[in-house]
């Protein structure tokens, strides 16, 4: 039996200073640096959109304000660009930010993503929800969080998106999820999280989490409220997902879809290349370009 979706807010956290990508982001966030020609916390507002989602939450701070700008109507410029019949440019972001509702809260110091999820606790009350970060792009034919809302319709208990990988050596450069297998296809019964385990103590089932996409029960906020700093004495969302599992049922769900980091200059070049690779013109010309190099 089904329940009625129930899921209706959103949050993506921005707040992190983005100090690899340092100097570009000491006046830009880096959710605001493109691949090709959207800035990539634009692709997780996509996403959550997509997958029904009609109000978002974002975490910020005091650098980040181009993010509201980006998400907001500009009037002068649309008028502009009617004008000159270039408003196609900027339609579907129009068109997206008409979908959805924002709003805007500030973490007062990057303390962790666990306290960046706790300062927009008030807005969130006791309803379910779905969390991101602000820089993992996951490319999928079916949204990640509409995938995971399809689960959490029937179970209502907490989720997080992971993905199945073999390598044993690249599992220790990820948050490992421990969990047996369910009935159903693709959902796990999580036991416990853990941060890049050495090689001999990986995940046996190969899961990892790569990009943050979680749902969320009203459960987790009295785990994060007493949830202490861990790693780089900051507040992890990880570690108090890994207290709610001990307690209350915790799915994983293997997603169909490929997770792109944006959090670094390779990795930002990487995305940048699989989604222009995916343009039949622009193959084109990389191939060319990769032919002459
Ligand atoms: P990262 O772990 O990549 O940290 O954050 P960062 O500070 O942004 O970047 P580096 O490591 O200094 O280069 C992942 C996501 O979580 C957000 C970030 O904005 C990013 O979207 N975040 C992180 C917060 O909102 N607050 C925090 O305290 C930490």
């Amino acid at each position: 039996m089904s329940k009625i979706n129930s899921v209706r807010k959103g949050v993506i956290i921005v707040a992190g200073l983005g100090t690899r990508f340092l100097p570009a982001t000491k006046a830009m966030p880096k959710e605001m640096l493109p691949v090709l020609d959207k800035p990539v916390v634009q692709y997780i507002v996509e996403e959550m959109v997509a997958s029904g989602i009609t109000e978002i939450i974002f975490v910020t701070s005091s650098q980040k304000r181009s993010i509201e700008d980006h998400f907001d109507r500009d009037r002068d410029l649309e008028h502009f660009l009617k004008q000159k019949g270039k408003f196609e440019k900027l339609s579907s972001l129009v068109e997206l930010s008409s979908k959805v509702r924002f709003f805007y809260t500030r973490q007062p110091e990057p303390l962790g993503n666990g306290h960046a999820l706790l300062c927009a606790r008030q807005f969130l009350g006791d309803e379910p929800f779905v969390f991101s970060d602000g820089d993992s792009i996951i490319d999928a034919k079916i949204p990640v969080v509409k995938q995971l809302l399809k689960v959490f319709q029937y179970h209502q208990s907490s989720i997080i998106g992971v993905q199945k990988i073999h390598d044993r050596v690249a599992m220790t450069k990820y948050g490992n999820v421990y969990a047996k297998p369910t009935k159903e296809k693709r959902v796990y019964r999580v036991e416990e999280f853990r941060e890049k385990p050495p090689t001999d103590q990986t995940s046996p089932e190969g899961l990892i989490v790569g990009g943050m996409r979680y749902v969320f029960t009203k459960d987790i906020w009295p785990v994060l409220e007493k949830q202490n700093q861990g790693k780089d004495n900051e507040v992890w969302v990880a570690d108090a997902a890994n207290q709610l599992a001990k307690k209350k049922p915790f799915l994983a769900y293997e997603y169909e879809g490929v997770y792109f980091d944006t959090g670094d200059k390779l990795a930002l070049l990487k995305t940048a290349i699989h989604f222009a690779l995916k343009d039949k013109e622009m193959r084109s010309e990389i191939e060319k370009f990769f032919g002459s190099a």
